[in-house]
């Protein structure tokens, strides 16, 4: 079983005078694209570098092997998330914000304010979204057929995905056959 962080950085969320749609957002993704059994682990917290870091660490140490945040990557001075996730993150993997930076730039203009990475966290994937839900699905598609791989290689359970949605991509000799 995949426990999966889905971490929403938000002020307004965290106080309850918002109501939280990143996290929601990022669960009926992955309910819709994951075929192998997962659970989630939600956790909601304000725009605090500290904060943000630790709960990173925490969804880690809890034995999340991906950590899904949303919110706080944009160029505002309470955007914190990214640095949050690099104090956290042991390694970072700059291709996936490079890889959602230029899809969602094909469908906003505004995609390119969003300073999202990824990076590793013990044994989970940090992967960065913004807070828009519809940026969100624009995200993980962009990067959703290299997750499973990542995951493998950093030591976390066999994820499979619906090919309907996203074909994961793994190199032959990693691949396993359907349970
Ligand atoms: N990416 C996609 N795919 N779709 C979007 O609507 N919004 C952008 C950008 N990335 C957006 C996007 C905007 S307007 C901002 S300010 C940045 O993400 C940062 O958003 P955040 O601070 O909520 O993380």
């Amino acid at each position: 079983m995949a426990l999966i962080g889905i971490l929403t950085v938000s002020d307004r969320a965290s106080r309850g005078e918002y109501e939280d749609r990143g996290g929601p957002g990022i669960r009926d993704y992955l309910d819709r694209v994951l075929t192998s059994t997962w659970e989630a682990r939600p956790v909601v917290i304000a725009d605090e570098q500290d904060e943000i870091e630790s709960a990173i660490r925490q969804l880690a140490a809890d034995g999340c092997c991906l950590v899904l945040t949303t919110g706080g990557t944009g160029p505002a001075e309470r955007d914190v998330t990214v640095e949050a996730t690099e104090a956290a993150c042991a390694r970072m993997l700059p291709g996936f914000g490079e890889a959602m930076r230029t899809e969602s730039l094909k469908a906003v203009p505004t995609a390119i304010l969003s300073r999202q990475t990824a990076g590793i966290c013990e044994g989970a994937l940090v992967i960065n979204l913004p807070g828009q839900p519809k940026a969100i699905a624009e995200c993980l598609d962009a990067v959703m057929a290299a997750v499973p791989y990542c995951v493998d290689l950093i030591g976390g359970p066999y994820l499979t995905t619906d090919p309907e949605h996203v074909d994961a991509f793994r190199p032959k000799s990693a691949q396993r056959p359907p349970a």
